[in-house]
């Protein structure tokens, strides 16, 4: 992600003074793709996509859409995000999915940028954009957004968006950006669907994907037509009666996410909730960028120092993001590493994403068992932090909160959340060596809600595990890296009486590695790179009744000739697996592209 600080005005503006050799710079650099399409004579824009599934409302005529911004997003560094006002449409337009629908085109050259979307602080999405080529491309992004409904059913609010962009005779790139919300009815599917409250509202987790299209449950709509539509079309059995926005408080003039630079650079945020809350959930939105943008691949300070490299990519490749109530920490996540478009190989990006480029996942973290340390009429605050960050990292969570009609009780019995026991190895003599992290964390948290569905007590317990090794071979030109995560969540809710009412188990891996083998190019300043990607963002989910299993895998190998920070020639291949089910159906997708070129692009709703 190309960066939004001073030092960058400099790269873009002075691009002689970034040079990139293997020595100066350990974690890999990132790239602008200087290249022209390869040899076609099609010179129409080309469209760029993420693999990921339908939603189920793609094939659905909206009962109504709503445009909400169109902006040409040029030279905007260092301007305030655009900020429109918002307001729903009429009342009679009744809806209850919401899709967001952004849509972006560019052409010419230019680095990928970050962007995000908020209405009145809330963050609906962190996306970030491909880079450009001559004849120009364009993308869409849809993201189901009933989730924060409390908000978006309100007027008189603002939207904000920030993409920052830089604009010159080289970077020539405008991207020309148009929002819009798309809005369903019940009445559009032919069904009387209600969200009715009932046992399964309690989802501690209130998140599920959702991608089988109607058509696709067939035989199923029949036998369950209802169960299955209303949760297909909206995962969240019960909305949110607030999302509260745990963002920066000059978001108008700033964009709302916290920009944090170091890992002792606590962004904090006061708030005081109903005490008739009986449910809340934290839903963090992250990326990170500059010195951190390949954190996984950043050797320790130790090795930076002693080899006087003037590289700021360091501090070794441990990150994590850490939630804070009052100053306790609650709970923490690693986040997916999300490769944005000039990343690693540029190449490998085109016209296909790297998994999350275009719609950044978000991480929610269970905070009903925190209820009984935030339900007393008081001010708390709310704390985000980066373990061990770097410059820098873009912040920020919604937090939200569902209420019962009278006053709840609440009490938090146990929240043992440790930091992580880490152990870290390193070994290098000049610019060859190996360094390991590993990192394990079992936090135990157990809280009880009296509201007028009576006691409630959640249980929740979770291991983490991290690990990543590095290797710099070949004088510091050969890197590998792997890395692993696994995260497993358990969360049981009992009665009064001791008996179950929902459990609910999630798991997580994120495995990757990456290798790069740079060599000096035929010309002068030039480098050719090898390089390899292998990426799984895997993520399951076990409920009593409802199970979703998601694996989206990804593998590209390419090789690609360098000179600075641009690319002039290469080639490339990507390969992606896309594989879900949950209880309704199955969607399974597999895209080969090399060298740019879709050569595959096959779709299943065969359940194996
Ligand atoms: C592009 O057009 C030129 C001139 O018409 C032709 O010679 C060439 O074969 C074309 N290239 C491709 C890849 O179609
Ligand atoms: C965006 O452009 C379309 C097409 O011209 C127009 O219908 C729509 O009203 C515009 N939206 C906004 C928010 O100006
Ligand atoms: C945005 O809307 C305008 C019409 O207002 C249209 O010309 C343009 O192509 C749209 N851009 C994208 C990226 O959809
Ligand atoms: C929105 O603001 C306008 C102007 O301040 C006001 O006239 C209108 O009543 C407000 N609408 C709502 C629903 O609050
Ligand atoms: C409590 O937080 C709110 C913001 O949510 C702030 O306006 C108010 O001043 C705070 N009160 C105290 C006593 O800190
Ligand atoms: C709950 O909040 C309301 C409004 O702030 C307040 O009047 C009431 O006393 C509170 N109840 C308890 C039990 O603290
Ligand atoms: C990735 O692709 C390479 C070459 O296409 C292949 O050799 C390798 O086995 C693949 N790895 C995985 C995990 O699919
Ligand atoms: C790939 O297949 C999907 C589903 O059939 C289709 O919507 C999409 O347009 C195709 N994409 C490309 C690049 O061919």
């Amino acid at each position: 992600m190309k960066t939004m600080k001073i030092s960058d005005l400099l790269i873009v503006i002075l691009p002689l003074f970034f040079t990139i050799t293997a020595q100066s710079s350990p974690s890999p650099p990132h790239f602008v793709k200087s290249i022209r399409k390869y040899s076609t004579n099609d010179t129409t824009p080309q469209q760029y996509f993420e693999v990921t599934h339908p939603l189920p409302t793609d094939d659905i005529t909206p009962a109504c859409s709503v445009s909400l911004l169109n902006h040409s997003f040029g030279n905007t560094y260092g301007s305030p995000p655009v900020s429109v006002n918002y307001t729903p449409p009429d009342a009679a337009c009744k809806w209850f999915v919401a899709v967001l629908e952004f849509r972006a085109e560019c052409k010419g050259e230019q680095y990928d940028r970050i962007a995000g979307v908020w209405i009145d602080g809330v963050e609906l999405l962190r996306t970030s954009t491909a880079q450009p080529t001559e004849d120009g491309i364009f993308w869409k992004v849809r993201k189901d957004v009933t989730r924060y409904s409390s908000i978006i059913s309100q007027s008189n609010l603002t939207l904000t968006v920030m993409l920052e962009n830089l604009v010159n005779d080289e970077f020539t790139g405008v991207y020309h950006v148009n929002i819009s919300l798309l809005l369903y009815s019940d009445n559009a599917v032919g069904f009387p669907l209600s969200i009715v409250p009932g046992k399964s509202e309690r989802h501690s987790l209130n998140r599920k994907l959702i991608s089988v299209k109607n058509h696709e449950i067939g035989d199923k709509l029949d036998r369950d037509r209802d169960r299955a539509l209303k949760s297909l079309l909206c995962p969240y059995t019960k909305l949110a009666d607030l999302v509260v926005p745990i963002s920066a408080s000059g978001g108008l003039s700033d964009g709302f996410w916290f920009r944090i630079q170091d890992e002792f650079d606590l962004q904090t945020k006061n708030i005081q909730i109903s005490n008739k809350t009986y449910k809340a959930v934290l839903e963090l939105y992250v990326s990170f960028h500059g010195d951190d943008e390949f954190w996984y691949m950043n050797p320790s300070d130790l090795y930076v120092e002693t080899n006087h490299l003037t590289t700021g990519r360091g501090h070794g490749a441990y990150r994590e993001v850490l939630v804070t109530i009052d100053g306790k920490l609650v709970g923490a996540v690693v986040p997916f590493p999300v490769i944005f478009t000039g990343g690693i190989n540029p190449l490998f990006w085109d016209p296909v994403v790297s998994i999350g480029a275009f719609n950044l996942p978000s991480y929610d973290i269970d905070f009903t068992p925190f209820l009984g340390l935030l339900l007393d009429n008081k001010n708390h605050s709310i704390g985000i932090q980066i373990a061990d960050g770097i410059s820098f990292w873009l912040v920020d969570a919604n937090l939200h909160l569902w209420f019962d009609h009278s006053d709840v009780k609440a009490e938090s019995v146990k929240s043992k959340v440790p930091s992580m026991e880490i152990e870290r190895k390193s070994e290098f003599i000049r610019l060859d060596g190996e360094f390991e992290i590993e990192g394990e964390r079992e936090s135990e948290v157990t809280g009880w809600v009296y509201s007028s569905t009576g006691y409630l007590k959640t249980e929740l317990t979770e291991k983490i595990k991290f690990k990543n090794k590095l290797k710099f071979k070949d004088e510091g030109t050969k890197k590998e890296l792997v890395q692993k995560y696994k995260r497993k969540t358990k969360i049981k809710i009992t009665n009064e009486d001791g008996e179950l009412v929902e459990s609910l188990e999630v798991k997580i891996k994120y495995p990757l590695k990456i290798s790069t083998e740079t060599k000096p190019g035929s010309d002068a300043d030039t480098s050719v790179m090898t390089t390899k990607v292998e990426l799984e963002r895997s993520e399951k989910l076990y409920g009593d009744k409802d199970s979703m299993v998601l694996s989206h895998k990804q593998n590209c190998t390419g090789l690609m000739v360098v000179k600075g920070s641009s690319v002039l020639s290469g080639s490339a291949d990507n390969h992606q697996n896309y594989d879900y089910s949950d209880g309704f159906g199955c969607y399974s997708r597999m895209v080969d592209v090399v060298d740019g070129n879709v050569v595959r692009n096959d779709t299943s709703s065969v359940c194996v």
